[in-house]
């Protein structure tokens, strides 16, 4: 165990270690961004695509940040140091996780937020009765008002510090342990009756028949973007999970089964919102971010409208089921900061979740007003919520995780590396040289080019 990591700062059990990174990684990116990415990049091919990245791209990095985290075993800045063999000035990029902690959570935040307010709605019977026209008018209403937004905003960011002061055993893996089967369960639920919808098969269409006529660059950043977003990775969010690691854990092998999961819960959320899309004629399914809030509220309503205890049991299901997601993810955000002020500064935990949450509400306000008072404030043609989607997912995530990767497989001793996929040599890694190819070359490579080529440095593929 690393200096300064107490028993109660190491998760109790396996199991939990793979939920709450499981946790960190299901969230609003699967449910909530993965449908609209999907539907607006054209389907199929770009679930392909995504896929493709997920296994090449991002679970490898993922398994880099799980190696660096539980190798330091102290707090991110430490487990870079240590991790390059005590050079000191490696400690910089373990300040990459406590800086974006704030920025990705202060957006996160938002639609988590919106995504706690349509819970109350579907909870009290709101949506009964809606015409689509209404469905608009409310949620353009809801989301540009000052004040309601950030309401439930700090709602979300207050439950998220409550369970990381709680500390790592009794909060965050507890909430994990809690809420992925819960998450499982409403999930399973759903697509069963989204599939049996009437016209559910041009849904399913949509996302199994690929169309690679629609493949451009900005489709193929995209799908890179989702697949860092959804795993968590580039942002130091596992790496500080991994902190918490026994040493018993095999990296390749949990690393597989979180990013299994993490793709499974995408496709089955897709199961859940095109079919139902589908099932209404008219509807399209690239109705961009508003898929969620706009269009969905309104299928429920209209395809169970002759049942009504179903519509509402169905909306109340989808959108608890979305704000546990959020929280199992925004634990992690709001964990990376905290626990750095935690181990630095020497605060108490509760304190560091506190300081932290605050500053998020202070940014999470603003992106909630890009969508009212502030929509004309921009940055690069951008409103602050955008800027910060943008910045976080299709820049700071694969430049970190080309940083991670340059990092492991360029600076550190490649047999700190080998000991730490191999448990100290004690589990068999058939993959490992594979895994070490990817991570010096193919990761860094790819990211590099699909880069430049978004930048317009060579065009290899047509831009979208
Ligand atoms: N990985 C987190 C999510 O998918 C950020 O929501």
């Amino acid at each position: 165990m690393g200096k300064g990591v107490s028993n109660k700062n190491v998760f109790a059990s396996k199991v939990g270690a793979v939920l709450a990174a499981a946790g960190s990684a299901v969230g609003l990116g699967n449910i909530w961004r993965f449908p609209t990415e999907t539907g607006t990049n054209g389907g199929a091919a770009f679930i392909l695509i995504y896929i493709l990245f997920m296994l090449l791209l991002a679970m490898p990095i993922m398994v880099a940040e799980f190696a660096i985290g539980r190798h330091g075993g102290h707090d991110v800045t430490h487990a870079f140091e240590k991790m390059s063999g005590g050079r000191r000035a490696w400690r910089w990029m373990g300040l990459l996780p406590v800086v974006c902690g704030f920025l990705v959570l202060s957006y996160y935040a938002v639609v988590a937020g919106w995504a706690l307010y349509y819970t109350y709605e579907a909870f009290i019977d709101g949506f009964s009765g809606k015409t689509p026209e209404m469905f608009t008018a409310d949620f353009v209403t809801f989301s540009s008002d000052s004040f309601k937004p950030v309401f439930w905003m700090v709602i979300v960011i207050a439950m998220t510090c409550g369970i990381v002061a709680l500390g790592v055993r009794r909060g965050i893996e507890r909430g994990a342990k809690i809420m992925m089967p819960l998450l499982f369960l409403f999930i399973l639920v759903l697509v069963g009756c989204s599939i049996s919808l009437p016209g559910a098969s041009k849904g399913l269409t949509f996302l199994f028949k690929p169309d690679f006529s629609k493949v451009t660059s900005s489709v193929i950043l995209s799908a890179m973007g989702q697949a860092f977003f959804s795993l968590s990775v580039g942002l130091g969010c596992l790496c500080t999970y991994a902190c918490y690691f026994r040493k018993d854990i095999d990296l390749m092998k949990d690393g597989f089964s979180v990013a299994s999961i993490d793709t499974l819960v995408a496709l089955l959320s897709g199961l859940i919102i095109f079919p139902a899309v589908y099932s209404i004629s008219g509807l399209q399914p690239d109705a961009g971010p508003s898929l969620v809030f706009i269009t969905l509220p309104n299928v429920f309503q209209q395809v169970f409208g002759n049942i009504p205890w179903l519509a509402y049991l169905f909306s109340l299901i989808f959108y608890l089921l979305l704000v546990m997601a959020a929280l199992t993810s925004s634990v992690s955000m709001l964990e990376m900061s905290a626990a750095y002020f935690h181990a630095n500064l020497r605060i108490p935990r509760p304190l560091a979740a506190v300081l932290v949450s605050v500053v998020c509400v202070l940014l999470g306000t603003f992106c909630s007003w890009s969508f009212g008072d502030w929509k004309d404030v921009t940055f690069f043609g951008m409103g602050f919520f955008d800027f910060f989607d943008f910045l976080v997912a299709k820049l700071i995530m694969p430049i970190g995780g080309f940083l991670m990767c340059v990092f492991l497989g360029w600076v550190v001793d490649e047999k700190v590396l080998h000991a730490e996929i191999t448990n100290h040599g004690t589990i068999n890694s058939p993959f490992y040289p594979v895994y070490r190819f990817i991570i010096r070359y193919f990761a860094p490579i790819c990211i590099f080019l699909i880069f430049a080529n978004e930048l317009g440095l060579f065009d290899l593929l047509p831009k979208g």
